[in-house]
């Protein structure tokens, strides 16, 4: 059985969970003894930033408890699911998941299994979880990240099974919970919550419930944090970024309006890079051209939701865009920052959608060439308007619209990383490459993913700690900056040689 909490946060349940932090942490101390060994946790995130930036409170309150990080689920005392709804394989894949939770489960009965992000908003996943799946142990939503200390306080310390999934209340910047930060380039500063637009496909205003901004003082102050910690790359996160503020408008005083914040927080000079996601064309002004036109430690970088290139599937979409607005902005944008790239999100497939409409988003894309596109197959989300439309196309016609697609956006991709080949950038590290240990990943200013290799005269150079036996030390490279020459374009990144290490750009 499990105890349902009440769907409403109070301000003293809030007010109490530091000094859950500590009673945990007590716990966790005897644990230790006891076992002769620290306690451990894993984390899985689906999804967006901002879900991962949530999986970094999460992974704070677990290590401000006491617990250390394992590998994967297998070595964990704790796991924790952070699950993604947006599209069927993000919310399929989560039950695939909950199969090796369980038979782990079954093995040792004092595993601690943890679901949460914004599944856990849906009561039909939750009815299957109590169905099939009972032997989850807590399950909470988005909102309730904030009472996260009492939630594993009575979860791991009082062996209750907990469901606390509550409506909206945004009770963060009181609590101001530790985050274990899992990035040491790009510090994630979620600005604002949830979305008010009701694009008919999507569910994230569903689960993530309306828009809610956070207040201008917490961003800039939790941004010095970033900076006194070493950050020079920051972006700021938003199901709908550009619309921070809007809701502040009338209560309070000082800046409501994104322009005025990303202003804000690029006169930080010690910021060299500051990125923001995703804006949505619906709300992007002249003001905030001028300010990315203005600053250069603003990204030359803007990552442009398009979804349809077709007025009536726009229409259809409830975006409240249209392709001659797209255009005017991308324009404007070019004109600001004459090097910027664009990339965007394209989707075939929405119900309705004809063959004219599709060579509307083929022909809008010519336009455009986007320096790099995700692109995505319309897949109908229970509770939302477009799910229940009657004309939705067959999967033959979505396949083959979507090869199309995705041919002609890998050609403009390729283009554009071709069009920087020879020229020599600073790139802002980010580890080691997943195939190769002798390979570094960074990426450039305007978001280019970048492979590098390292000479053998700036090699034998490195410190002794910047190599290890299986190749090179991607902790120690991470967040900082080189020098690259760019040699070969490939479709998804660029291949390049290291000129200069640890430059101070
Ligand atoms: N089907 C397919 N793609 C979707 N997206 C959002 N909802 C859906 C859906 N129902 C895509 C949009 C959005 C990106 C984050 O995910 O393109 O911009
Ligand atoms: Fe979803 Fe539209 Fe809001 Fe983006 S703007 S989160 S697509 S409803």
């Amino acid at each position: 059985m499990y105890k349902i909490l009440d769907k409403k946060l109070d301000k003293l349940e809030t007010d109490s969970q530091q000094a859950y932090i500590q009673s945990l942490k007590s716990y966790v101390e005897q644990l230790s003894i006891e076992w002769g060994r620290r306690p451990t946790y894993f984390i899985q995130t689906f999804g967006c930033q901002q879900n991962e930036n949530d999986s970094e409170i999460i992974a704070g309150v677990l290590e401000a408890s006491g617990f250390v990080l394992a590998e994967s689920y297998e070595e964990a005392d704790v796991s924790a699911v952070n699950t993604c709804s947006i599209r069927e394989n993000a919310d399929t894949r989560l039950f695939g998941h909950l199969g090796i939770l369980k038979t782990l489960k079954n093995e040792n009965k004092n595993r601690i299994t943890i679901l949460c992000g914004c599944m856990m908003t849906q009561d039909q996943h939750i009815e299957k979880i109590k169905k099939s799946f009972s032997f989850v142990d807590l399950i909470f939503g988005p909102h309730d990240i904030y009472r996260l200390p009492l939630l594993l306080w009575d979860t791991i310390c009082n062996n209750q099974r907990i469901i606390a999934v509550s409506e909206e209340n945004h009770w963060h910047e009181q609590t101001k919970l530790p985050m274990a930060r899992s990035r040491k380039f790009r510090g994630l500063v979620s600005i604002m919550y949830g979305c008010d637009n009701f694009c008919t496909f999507c569910i994230v205003p569903y689960t993530r419930g309306r828009e809610s901004s956070r207040s201008y003082k917490s961003i800039l102050k939790e941004i010095q944090e970033l900076i006194s910690e070493g950050y020079t790359e920051v972006m700021l996160l938003g199901q709908n970024v550009n619309a921070w503020g809007k809701d502040l408008r009338g209560k309070v005083e000082g800046p409501t309006n994104f322009a005025e914040l990303l202003e804000a927080v690029a006169q930080n000079k010690e910021l060299k890079r500051i990125r923001y996601m995703s804006p949505n064309p619906r709300d992007i002004d002249q003001q905030l051209i001028d300010i990315i036109g203005k600053y250069n430690n603003i990204e030359p970088h803007m990552h442009l939701p398009l979804q349809s290139g077709s007025n009536n599937i726009l229409k259809a979409m409830r975006r409240r865009h249209d392709r001659e607005r797209y255009l005017e902005i991308v324009e404007a944008l070019r004109e600001a920052r004459p090097e910027i790239t664009i990339t965007t999100d394209i989707m075939v497939g929405f119900p309705g959608e004809t063959e004219e409409d599709f060579e509307d988003t083929l022909d809008l894309m010519k336009q455009v060439k986007f320096d790099s596109a995700f692109t995505f197959i319309y897949s109908p989300r229970e509770g939302t308007p477009a799910a229940e439309y009657d004309n939705q196309i067959d999967q033959d016609t979505i396949t083959a619209r979507f090869n199309r697609l995705v041919e002609l956006q890998n050609a403009h991709s390729l283009a554009s990383n071709q069009s920087v080949i020879g020229k020599e950038v600073e790139i802002l590290l980010e580890g080691i490459s997943h195939g190769d240990d002798n390979i570094l990943t960074g990426r450039t200013a305007d978001f280019r993913l970048i492979n590098i290799s390292i000479p053998a005269e700036i090699r034998k150079r490195l410190p002794e700690i910047a190599i290890n036996q299986e190749g090179l030390n991607g902790d120690y490279f991470e967040g900082k900056y080189c020098l690259v020459k760019l040699t070969k374009a490939k479709t998804f990144s660029i291949e390049g040689e290291m000129t200069a290490f640890d430059v101070n750009l």
